[in-house]
């Protein structure tokens, strides 16, 4: 079936005597002596419209073809002239696939709720701005491995079965074949049975397969699905997730904050650049002033602050928090968010946390006190960023593995590359969806997720 997507047809420079277009109604507008549809094939964001005049043989087939129905119309490409359009398309034949019944077709013309539309995933990406969120995301998972490559990594493919938990979080999702009503015999490993005669998981992070690739290769990334059974509902928390997470051999944390910044500003030039009309969509109906905000973060430095600072800075700021921060606190979202967005109005890096608040992989240093870890803040989101300089030091790495009441043997691999030609590395993890929930501002991750998972929710 030969046509021409609309995003195509649109961009002609001249007219054509025989076009193919398909796609779906989103509105149908009827005259005297002829029909409006205005077709879109999801292509762009803008539709094409078609006229249908009386006596074609595409007007009597109009019966019953209204919004949210599939067609294919054959015509000719003139110019239009109507407002608000260069090209129409003056039917001849249509064919119908699929009518869409007008009382019970969820998606009429009116304006839906973010709420509702997530009841009807399937649907919603036939909307103006699902269509143009899922466009750009697109966009930005290829500006991800453009940046990757042209910076001379490798992309690798670390596993979403696992074995070890990662983030010593304890938030993984197990996998089992194990029948739901097994049980161990008395005093027996409670998996020896399964599977993998083990305790395996979904991966909450590629990280420490990512650091064994990257002392071979060198410079790696990964990007794939993550999985986090965190009980926390928020609007930054899915259950699966697409991280991105590069590691670095021979780098250490400064590196690694300035490949985050590079990141982040190659994501927002990118889609600046390939997403002009979606991202005014977002920035006239979703967050006004977004491309302005992108602009600046192409533009403008990225601040770093030690959390020792951060921590200065809050506790004087007289904001009244609703949790309290002081040295050996984590960091709360309002506390993230009043540093990027109030305090340094910019992208912060804060650096340096104490070494109990942060994962047992992460590089002590000289203070005994802190760790090399950095998390990259930015506005209306918080964290869009987590990652360290690791702990190369054999002997270091395996006292903080047993101050953690973890078993050393656990970790035999991922100490062996402490044993052989360990080097000093660094890499981070970049949630994609928040990076999206950035590009686009949207601002709840179940609405830049196809079919988003999250506490409870499991529909499609
Ligand atoms: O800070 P996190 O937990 O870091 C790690 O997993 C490291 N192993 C990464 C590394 O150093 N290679 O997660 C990294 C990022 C966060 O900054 C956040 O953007 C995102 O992953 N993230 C989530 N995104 C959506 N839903 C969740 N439940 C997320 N948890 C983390
Ligand atoms: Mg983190």
């Amino acid at each position: 079936m030969q046509r021409t997507v609309i995003s195509e047809v649109l961009a002609a420079d001249a007219p054509r005597q025989d076009i193919k277009v398909c796609g779906w109604v989103r509105t149908r507008r009827d005259s005297k002596t002829f029909t409006f549809l205005e077709l879109n094939d999801g292509s762009c964001l803008a539709n094409l419209q078609c006229i249908i005049d009386e006596g074609t043989p595409a007007w009597y087939v109009l019966e019953g073809v209204n919004t949210g129905a599939s067609v294919k119309i054959e015509g000719e490409l003139v110019e239009s002239p109507g407002k608000g359009q260069k090209w129409e398309v003056r039917a001849k034949n249509m064919t119908v696939f699929g009518l869409a019944d007008p009382e019970t077709f969820p998606l009429q013309k009116k304006r839906h709720s973010d709420e509702f539309l997530r009841t009807i995933a399937h649907l919603r990406p036939r909307t103006n701005k699902y269509g143009a969120a899922f466009r750009i995301r697109s966009h930005a998972a290829l500006a991800v491995h453009d940046y990757f490559r042209s910076q001379g990594f490798f992309y690798v493919h670390t596993p979403i079965l696992t074995g070890s938990d990662c983030e010593g979080a304890g938030e993984m999702f197990r996998v089992t074949t194990l029948p739901v009503d097994y049980r161990p015999k008395e005093g027996s490993d409670p998996f020896a049975e399964d599977f993998f005669g083990k305790a395996a998981s979904l991966t909450v992070s590629g990280q420490l397969e990512g650091e064994a690739m990257a002392t071979a290769l060198g410079k790696i990334y990964t990007f794939g699905p993550t999985f986090r059974a965190e009980n926390s509902n928020t609007p930054r928390h899915a259950a699966e997730f697409w991280m991105i997470e590069p590691e670095v051999a021979f780098a250490d944390i400064w590196d690694n904050m300035e490949l985050g910044e590079g990141l982040i500003r190659h994501a927002a030039r990118h889609t600046l650049e390939n997403c002009e009309a979606d991202l005014a969509l977002f920035d006239k109906f979703v967050a006004p002033g977004l491309v302005d905000s992108l602009r600046q973060l192409v533009d403008r430095d990225f601040v770093r602050v030690s959390y020792r600072d951060a921590v200065d800075i809050l506790q004087k700021s007289g904001r009244k928090f609703e949790y309290p921060v002081s040295f050996g606190t984590d960091l709360q979202t309002e506390h993230e968010r009043f540093l990027t967005e109030e305090h340094f109005k910019a992208p912060v890096t804060v650096y340096d946390y104490p070494k109990d608040i942060k994962a047992f992989y992460m590089r002590l240093n000289d203070d005994g006190e802190t760790v090399a870890a950095m998390d990259l803040l930015v506005p209306r989101i918080g964290e869009l960023i987590g990652g360290s300089q690791r702990e190369e030091r054999l002997d270091v790495l395996e006292a903080r593995i047993g101050e953690l009441g973890q078993k050393i043997e656990d970790y035999w691999w991922y100490l062996d590359l402490r044993r052989f030609g360990s080097v000093p590395h660094s890499g981070f993890g970049m949630g994609f969806e928040r990076l999206i929930m950035l590009l686009t501002g949207i601002a709840n991750i179940r609405d830049v997720l196809p079919f988003p998972r999250t506490t409870g929710s499991l529909e499609f």
